[in-house]
């Protein structure tokens, strides 16, 4: 093991990766590779926490692998896996679930959303205890998500601090990482709610496989605010300043600069501008895509769940001996 610091994140792989999961998380996923010890999951216990199809599980877990690599998460550089194959992350959310306050539970709003839709299930309400398991079993010092996050991370830090008040500094508070611009992308046709892939309208959402014309055809349809001026407010003009931080991110400018030069550019001409960004972005994202064989992802998937395997295996030796369960090795 490195003595770098440890980043730790996760991504369900329900349905196709799009621009928020991007902007907000997985960009920084690539880029912490370097800086830190990575370590990256498609967490597909996560996913069975609302009603699913088994074999579509199996495709779209794959499919969200390949993403990931497309995107330029590197095996050589950072680990990958499916979060079923290391039992110690189920094994660990028993173990701090057992000292969780339903109290904490109760107010996560995730919950209440998902459960008005899935029925109030165990698996819905115990999620943010798997949540900050995936995280402590790897002693993770950081966590690159996007802001719709927070509340689950908090809890996490909440739950590592409530560990190491009563068995001893065991796991680092882990600290959130959000990027400056993409927190949280909003929906292209209601700005005011973030874009996700359960709105059933897809043309709220870009995904990162989507066609270039596809593409286009939904950023012109983007709902814009009323006034014709392009500035950046996220209260008054949600939908333009939703499409301004997107072209920040895809052209690597400051919103101020790019208010400053197209501040009265027309706002059809402005969506077209976006729209060019985001798919010369996405190009080498799709290309490399294309280039990514099943079997071989399958086969790297299976080498990053035996080390990760390992590796949780070092921190659960430590978490067993000290809830009194013994090293857990049995002899
Ligand atoms: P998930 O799969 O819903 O989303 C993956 C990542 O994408 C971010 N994201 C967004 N960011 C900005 N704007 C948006 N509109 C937007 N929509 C999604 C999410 O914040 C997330 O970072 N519970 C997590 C998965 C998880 C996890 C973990 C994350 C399980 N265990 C441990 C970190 C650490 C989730 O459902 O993400």
């Amino acid at each position: 093991m490195t003595d770098r610091k440890r980043v730790f994140s996760g991504i369900q792989p329900t349905g196709n990766i799009h621009l928020g999961n991007y902007m907000g998380a997985l960009r920084n996923w690539v880029k912490l590779q370097d800086e830190y010890d990575a370590i990256y999951c498609v967490v597909d216990l996560h996913a069975i926490t609302v009603p699913y199809d088994p074999s579509e599980l199996a495709q779209s877990r794959l499919a969200t692998a390949k993403a990931l690599l497309a995107i330029g998460v590197d095996p050589s550089r950072s680990l990958l896996y499916y979060q079923s194959q290391v039992p110690q992350h189920a094994e660990l959310a028993w173990l701090l679930g057992v000292d969780t306050p339903l109290g904490a539970l109760n107010r996560m709003t995730q919950f209440k959303e998902k459960s008005e839709k899935a029925g109030q299930k165990l698996g819905l309400y115990a999620y943010p205890v798997l949540m900050a398991a995936d995280i402590l079993v790897h002693r993770a010092h950081a966590v690159p998500v996007g802001n719709d996050q927070t509340q689950h991370l908090e809890l996490a830090r909440d739950i590592a601090v409530r560990f190491n008040g009563k068995f001893g500094e065991t796991f680092p508070v882990p600290e959130q990482i959000t990027p400056r611009v993409g927190a949280r992308v909003m929906s292209l046709q209601d700005p005011t709610a973030k874009m996700s892939k359960s709105d059933p309208d897809d043309s709220s959402r870009i995904l990162v496989f989507d066609e270039p014309d596809t593409i286009v055809k939904k950023l012109k349809r983007a709902v814009t605010d009323s006034g014709s001026e392009v500035a950046y407010d996220p209260v008054n003009k949600p939908g333009i300043s939703n499409l301004l931080e997107i072209l920040s991110l895809f052209t690597d400018r400051s919103i101020d600069d790019l208010v400053n030069e197209h501040n009265a550019m027309q706002y059809g001409r402005f969506k077209q501008l976006v729209a060019d960004a985001v798919v010369e972005g996405l190009t080498r994202i799709r290309t490399n895509y294309k280039t990514l064989e099943d079997g071989e992802v399958g086969r790297l998937m299976t080498k990053g769940a035996l080390d990760a395997r390992m590796r949780a295996e070092e921190q659960m030796v430590e978490v067993r001996r000290l809830v009194g369960l013994g090293s857990g090795t049995i002899s």
